[in-house]
Order: C-alpha cells, then structure tokens, then sequence
C-alpha cells in the first residue's frame, strides 16, 4: 500500500464522532431535485449539475442564502427522515460512530412546516440508523442568530415537550452583527430547562464573539472557533478549560475562512494543546463528509497518524457522550492504533 493509501485507510477506520453537522446541509442535490418532484416545487436550476455549479460562495451569507432556498423542499417527515438516513448511510461508510447533529427548526416553521413533523422524522431516522449501522446520536437543536431573540425563544417553548430528544441548544446563522448577547436570555432559560448549550462563534465573527459565547451563553463547545487565535489570551484559556472547538476545515476554506487549506490554523491549534475536532458542517454544499474532511486536512496540513489519532479522541472527549460510552470508544480507538 503506497503511503496515501495507508493513511487514508487509517483515517477511514479510526472510529470517530461527527460533533458538527447541519442535517439541513447534508441535501444533496439529488435528493433536492427527488423532493421537488415529489411536491410539485419548481427549482431554480436546471439540472443536478447547474445546481452543483452554483456551489461556489464568496462567505456565509452567500452560501447561507443558498442553504435556506435549497431546505424549502423539505415538507413532510419522510422527507426529514430521508435527509437523515441518507447522511447516516454515508457516514458509517466514512468510519464515524457517533453523531451530534443540529437542526434549524425555524428555517421550516417559518414556512408553515409543524415542529413535529421536522422532529419526528429525523429521531425515526436516528433511531433507524442505530439499529441498522449502530451509530449512536445526540440532537442539537439551533436557534437562527438572523431572526430576533423573541422569535428564538418561543422556538424553544415549542422544543419542551421534546426535552429528553434534545440534549443541547445551539446558535448558528449570519454571525456577523448577531453576537451571541443577542440570545442571553434564551440560552439561560434553555440551561435552567436542562439543555446543554453550544455555539457558532468566531467562525466569520471576532474573539470576542467566542469570549461572550463562553461568558454568557456558558457553552460546552464552540462551534468553529478559528478566529481564536487573534487574541492568545482566549487561546490560554481555551488550552487550560479543554473547551473543545468543532472545526470544519472544507467548510472554512468554501465560506473563505482562509484562502487555502495550507492556511488553516487547526494544525497549530491543535499544537498548542487545544481540544480540535474535524467535521463536515454542510458536506452537501462544501465537497464532502467527513473522511473528506480528514483528507483534505491531511493533506493541506501534511497531519501525522499521531495528529489523527488526537483528532478522533478529542471528537468522543468533547460529544455528549456517556462516561461509559467515552471510554469504550477510547480503548476502541487504542485498539484501531495498536492494530
Ligand atoms: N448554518 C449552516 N451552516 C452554517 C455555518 N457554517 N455557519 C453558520 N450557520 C450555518
Ligand atoms: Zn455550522
């Protein structure tokens, strides 16, 4: 096996969590085009390949743009649930045995779709897919940063009746201008409710967004983080709290984040002693799921099989996971190296 090809199997293999990922952002065009058809839904596209082609993204808001038109095909619960299986399926191919995934409740209740049936069809979905390709799931449910403060928390009256299916509240959508202050309020009463919270922050936003995600919101993880770096005393106390950071690296390089993958600070992130993790955000949109992810990072960032193996332990270290369940994928993942 040449040396590309070993490494490859290796990320491949190693089991791994997916701690960030947009169930809407896993629509792959076919399944927009199927979904279309299905309700009658005329798409501005011609073709699966004009749509593909229409994937290139100046920042965030041009991709976030793209994102809410292509979720409108989604209608009934079969349809979450179609969406759900399809990621889950693609996923076990990549070696990933657990997932956190969010959803964006108010990207469909604002076009009259019922919280349920968004809901209902994506838990049929993980249930599903544990039974059939025994990977296990947390749901995190998003609040959109774009809309105002009101409007998120009575998404969140909506979610209590589903209190024990969501395990956290998160916050995502156009950054810039929206700082995590904004949703104080919500993120207090989803903790005094018993959510645990994460949030987008430092992605296109400054440090301070992070500072103030930590501060007020008291996440468990940043979602993104990468603009950590500009201020190395948050670095410190990222480094000396273990907060995690999702990381997304082909995301971050779509959305131009950075210029090019040589660019992306995970590695030295990761260096300094941080909890980094790799993950697919909208594998739809920006080229691919999670083992893409790995190999474009390995690859930009020439990443060691020691840098990997941290990389998949920090990923079940900072999920939502059980102490139990950590540690058996921990010793599983020992066994993957030893082997
Ligand atoms: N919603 C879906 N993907 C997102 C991202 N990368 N940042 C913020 N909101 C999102
Ligand atoms: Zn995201």
């Amino acid at each position: 096996m040449t040396d590309k090809n070993s490494i490859d199997a290796f990320m491949r293999g190693i089991p791994k969590a997916e701690l960030h990922l947009h169930i809407e952002g896993s629509l792959e065009p076919e399944l927009m085009f199927a979904l279309a058809h299905k309700h009658g839904v005329k798409l501005p596209y011609a073709s699966v390949e004009e749509l593909r082609n229409a994937y290139q993204f100046d920042d965030l808001q041009s991709f976030l743009d793209l994102y809410y038109a292509g979720a409108a095909v989604l209608r009934d619960e079969d349809d979450f649930h179609a969406l759900t299986m399809a990621y889950l399926k693609r996923v076990h191919a990549d070696g990933v045995v657990h997932v956190e995934i969010f959803f964006d409740p108010q990207t469909h209740t604002e076009r009259g779709i019922a919280f349920a049936t968004v809901i209902d069809g994506i838990r049929r979905a993980l249930a599903d897919g544990e039974r059939e390709f025994g990977i296990t799931h947390r749901l995190i449910m998003c609040f959109l940063r774009h809309l105002d403060a009101a409007d998120a928390m009575r998404t969140l009256e909506q979610a209590l009746p589903y209190k024990d299916a969501i395990v956290a509240v998160g916050l995502d959508s156009s950054e810039r201008g929206h700082p995590p202050s904004k949703f104080e309020a919500v993120f207090s009463r989803a903790r005094s409710e018993g959510f645990l919270a994460v949030a987008h922050a430092g992605e296109e936003g400054p440090p301070a967004y992070i500072i103030e995600a930590l501060d007020l919101l008291k996440v468990a993880r940043v979602d993104h983080g990468v603009r950590c770096e500009e201020d190395p005393a948050l670095v410190q106390r990222l480094v000396q709290d273990r907060m995690p950071l999702t990381v997304c690296p082909l995301s971050n390089v779509k959305l131009r984040v950075v210029e090019r993958m040589q660019d992306h600070n995970l590695k030295r992130l990761l260096d300094r002693g941080l909890c980094v993790t790799i993950n697919s955000d909208d594998p739809a949109y920006f080229g691919g799921y999670m083992f893409a992810n790995f190999q474009a990072a390995q690859r930009g960032l020439d990443l060691s099989r020691e840098d990997i193996t941290q990389l998949a332990a920090n990923s079940i270290e900072a999920s939502f996971l059980r102490a139990a369940e950590k540690k058996h994928w921990q010793e599983k993942i020992r066994e993957f190296v030893a082997a």
